[in-house]
């Protein structure tokens, strides 16, 4: 990971090298040019898409991925996938964390298999016994007792704070600037230049003003925080350990001890979003930091891509919330969902906790992470280039600024537009697919060195192009 000193070690070497902006247009008009010459049948789907779907895709963000049309593809397995045009792809995207665990595993597979076609049962309203040996596997990684199932991460983000509020009798939540949390409305929020809480830009139609519902600070600030929880209005705190979503942001030494610490004097309940973080390790940060929230919530891979996500409380929280005489959790209160804890994910995640997320896998893909980062930096230094790589477990980005951002508004200064497009149609046209709307590598448990290696040779080249 480099750090201010790294950039201040840089810049006594004879400085950064200053980007040469035509050169970038240049070379990505080059890139677009290729991407549309070689894939033609992606182009013809898309057109054909065009007729029926809204934007033309199947959900709207698909839209916004690099290119003037998104790749379709026809297959995926382990890290590969596979375009309707015939090109094989090293998958560093892999579903944004939804396929962490590899495309398809087979042992997944077989589970799903199983339930779906030989046991048959897909949604009964009934548990079956994969359910409470996931809650069982999911209270070992995270240490919370109990544990409750949705189909997203959202959804699991969603009813906790609506669980909070009711317990706490408090009005707000928390939430550090330029997070995500899924299309959760309390945490569409931002502070704005000039330091206040707005509404995130572009926010479809909030149900009311988020700033009625959440107050927001800067992560890594906690005389912010102290001073938001002050009053003790606030029900919970709702956070990643890291920010993954604007980039990287690593929780500054001392950070999470202090958020914990302020929580606990004030009376607030802490969630920890481990849905990206899990690249830490099979707890996810609370588990590899030692942390100690009131909440966990998780999604996308704890089933390989079927849908599902979990949340677990604690003891305390867990007898408040059955507790609470006031709330309907059974019918239509505001919390559940029909196909939720449906017997398909939780055979799929199952077999995901025992067989594919692992000790043992996560070392190798941790080990994998960490040779990107390296052979990431090693090309940045050769060329001395103002960017930075931070490392999370099994997952390293690379972002457009010198030094590690501090927080998520800084962070997202540093974002580049022309630049990501030119880094990711550059890697796509040479066999290598990133996650869109970030320079963010994932790896799974396929993943080799010499995908790895192969990512760095393809960087070197690209950097070559820019600055060489
Ligand atoms: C930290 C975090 N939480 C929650 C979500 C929402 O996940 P989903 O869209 O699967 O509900 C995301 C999605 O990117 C996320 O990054």
């Amino acid at each position: 990971m480099n750090d201010e000193s790294t950039a201040a070690a840089t810049a006594a070497r004879g400085g950064f090298r200053t980007l040469d902006r035509d050169r970038l247009r240049r070379l990505l008009e080059r890139e677009r040019a290729r991407y549309v010459k070689e894939h033609p049948r992606s182009r013809e789907l898309a057109a054909e898409a065009g007729r029926s779907l809204l934007a033309g895709v199947p959900m709207s963000w698909m839209a916004k991925l690099t290119g003037d049309f998104p790749l379709f593809f026809s297959e995926a397995r382990g890290n590969r996938v596979v375009d309707v045009d015939g090109h094989t792809y090293i998958d560093f995207c892999l579903g944004d964390t939804g396929a962490m665990t590899g495309h398809s595993p087979t042992v997944v597979m077989a589970a799903v298999r199983r339930r779906a076609e030989e046991l048959g049962g897909i949604t009964t309203m009934l548990p079956t016994e994969d359910a409470a040996a996931v809650g069982a596997e999911l209270q070992r990684r995270f240490g919370l007792p109990y544990w409750q199932f949705s189909l997203t991460a959202t959804d699991a983000n969603r009813w906790v704070l609506r669980m909070c509020r009711m317990v706490q009798r408090r009005p707000y939540v928390l939430v550090f600037s330029e997070c995500y949390h899924g299309t959760v409305d309390e945490t569409i929020i931002v502070l704005g230049p000039d330091g206040r809480p707005r509404s995130k830009p572009g926010n479809v139609g909030p149900q009311v003003d988020p700033t009625l519902t959440t107050k927001v600070v800067e992560f890594n600030d906690v005389d912010g925080l102290r001073a938001a929880l002050a009053p003790r209005d606030v029900a919970c705190v709702l956070m990643e350990p890291w920010m993954t979503n604007i980039g990287i942001v690593p929780a500054a030494p001392g950070f999470l001890e202090a958020v914990r610490e302020l929580c606990d004097e004030t009376g607030t309940l802490l969630i920890n979003d481990e849905t990206h973080t899990i690249s830490a390790g099979v707890g996810g940060c609370t588990r590899a930091f030692g942390l100690r929230p009131d909440v966990v919530t998780i999604g996308k891979a704890i089933a390989s891509g079927i849908p599902m996500g979990a949340y677990g409380v604690t003891a305390e929280l867990a007898g408040r919330i059955l507790g609470d005489p006031e709330a309907d959790l059974v019918d239509q209160g505001g919390v559940g969902g029909t196909l939720a804890g449906n017997a398909l994910s939780t055979a799929a995640a199952r077999a995901t906790l025992e067989h594919v997320l692992t000790e043992e896998n996560f070392a190798r893909m941790i080990a994998c992470a960490t040779r990107y980062a390296e052979g990431v930096q090693r090309v940045l230094d050769e060329h001395r280039v103002p960017w930075v790589i931070v490392q999370l477990g099994a997952r390293a980005e690379y972002r457009f600024t010198p030094t590690v951002p501090r927080s998520g508004n800084e962070s997202r200064a540093a974002h580049d537009g022309e630049l990501e497009e030119f880094m990711h149609l550059y890697t796509i046209n040479r066999g290598i697919f990133m996650t869109p709307f970030h320079n963010m590598a994932l790896m799974c448990p396929d993943t080799t060195a010499a995908d790895v290696d192969r990512h760095t040779a393809v960087f070197a080249d690209a950097v070559e192009e820019l600055y060489g």
